[in-house]
């Protein structure tokens, strides 16, 4: 069976000249449905933009916001840059790994909270600063973890 998003790759290669230039857009968008890009998808991404396989996965592993397996309805990064590490981003983290019985780069086994390392976020004047689903929060001390968790997104 094609995959549903076969729709997309279509349209994008007919709006982009080249086929690279339609990977991120398509990457985005299937990891937007489906919260992920499994070997699979991006082996079909290859064959559906006539890329080799290997630029596929090189891309997707290039960029960290490209999760290659499955992560938790609410993604937390925490930043680690050194604006952030200043301000306590190490003891932020050892409390939500503490508290989640996760370490950073895991997801808790409910599939409810994946937590990682982000560099700068490029908001180190609200440091310490973290993201839930991408959305900025900040500054996060380390005391106030619990709201990362509680937050509506
Ligand atoms: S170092 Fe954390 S946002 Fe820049």
């Amino acid at each position: 069976m094609k995959p549903h998003w076969q729709t997309w790759a279509e349209e994008l290669k007919q709006e982009f000249p080249r086929a690279h230039s339609a990977l991120l857009p398509l990457l985005h968008r299937i990891q937007t449905e489906e919260g992920w890009l499994s070997p699979e998808t991006l082996a079909d991404v290859a064959t559906l933009l006539d890329l080799p396989v290997t630029t596929v996965e090189s891309v997707a592993s290039f960029y960290t916001l490209f999760y290659k397996r499955p992560v938790g309805r609410r993604v937390i990064h925490v930043c680690v840059g050194l604006p952030c590490a200043l301000k306590g981003a190490d003891a932020l983290m050892h409390r939500l790994e503490a508290h989640l019985g996760i370490r950073q780069g895991q997801t808790t086994p409910d599939g409810a909270v994946s937590l990682f390392e982000a560099e700068c976020l490029a908001a180190c004047d609200l440091a310490p600063v973290a993201q839930v689903n991408l959305r900025y929060r900040g500054p996060v001390p380390p005391e106030a973890f619990e709201a990362l968790l509680k937050e509506d997104e």
